[in-house]
């Protein structure tokens, strides 16, 4: 077992090395405080400090090393990281606020207090597995297709698939947005005029799995998403969160495997990893979800 909470340790295996100059909006925003629009709202509204002055510009530079910020007269304090894992409902939106006013995931999670990031998103009639998070990194780790961080859904298709049109999947199919990377597919079973199928891809992009099957003349009637790594949803009923333990995020980071990014951590450097450490962060390469999330 991981000592303290265990989410310090996670990630912690860099070097402590200088936190690079940030706007005031994306400061806040990475210590996971609120989202990059909330922040600018703040600084707007007058309730950010610099050095003792009130800035009412977001983009205005701050050197966090340096500088000192506050926030409604209280120093910026880095949030506590936090995991959900949720079992989104058909109906609900992966947004924050809708215009429209229709339900969201956010009003699932009665007695959240943390501002927390969606990991990816799902359509509104996709159920399943839905992470969200204040740990932008691995929000990115989990998203960016770099990473190659399996996703697997179960599909019931609005026809019988024959084993070619499996294979077509499996192989790659193109999109309008280019060709799909090569996909797991397992024939679940065949049901009277319908498909089952499990399909595990690496990329998020938009609608993927729904386009993925309308480029093989079929057509997605229920989609579900039932794994991230080696996460499971599980028996987790339809509409309930809960968190993730330690062992569950460090599992997370260890299925994404980079292209180009850094390596992730193993389990062993993890653990030698102890109390004290501060989470992932300072990896400029991670974009703040909120604003610029990438689809799932
Ligand atoms: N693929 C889709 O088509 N929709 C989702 O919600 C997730 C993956």
């Amino acid at each position: 077992m991981l000592s303290g909470t265990g989410f310090e340790t996670v990630f912690r295996d860099m070097k402590a090395k200088p936190t690079p100059p940030k706007t005031l909006d994306r400061l806040i925003s990475k210590m996971g405080l609120g989202s990059r629009t909330e922040a600018r709202s703040w600084v707007g509204a007058s309730r950010v400090k610099v050095n003792g002055k009130v800035i009412q510009n977001p983009d205005f530079w701050v050197n966090p090393e340096r500088d000192k910020v506050e926030l409604d007269n209280r120093p910026l304090e880095k949030k506590k990281y936090r995991y959900l894992l949720l079992n989104k409902p058909a109906g609900y939106l992966t947004t924050y606020k809708d215009p429209e006013g229709r339900p969201t995931v956010y009003d699932l999670l009665k007695g959240v207090t943390d501002f927390l990031s969606t990991v990816g998103r799902l359509d509104l009639d996709t159920s399943g597995l839905l992470l969200l998070t204040n740990d932008t990194q691995f929000g990115e780790r989990l998203t960016n297709p770099d990473y190659h961080v399996p996703k697997t859904y179960l599909v019931k298709a609005a026809t019988l698939l024959t084993d070619d049109q499996l294979d077509r999947l499996r192989a790659g199919v193109t999109l309008d947005d280019g060709p799909t990377r090569p996909a797991e597919v397992v024939r679940v079973r065949d049901a009277a005029t319908k498909t089952f199928i499990e399909i595990t891809i690496t990329e998020g992009r938009n609608r993927q799995v729904r386009r993925m099957l309308e480029a093989i003349d079929s057509f997605v009637l229920k989609l579900v998403r039932v794994r991230i790594g080696g996460l499971e949803i599980g028996g987790l009923p339809p509409g309930s969160w809960r968190n993730l333990t330690p062992a569950e995020v460090q599992n997370l980071v260890a299925a994404s495997r980079s292209t180009k990014g850094p390596k992730p951590r193993t389990h062993s450097t993890s653990k030698a990893l102890v109390a004290g450490a501060t989470p992932i962060e300072e990896d400029e390469d991670a974009d703040d979800l909120s604003e610029e999330e990438t689809d799932e």
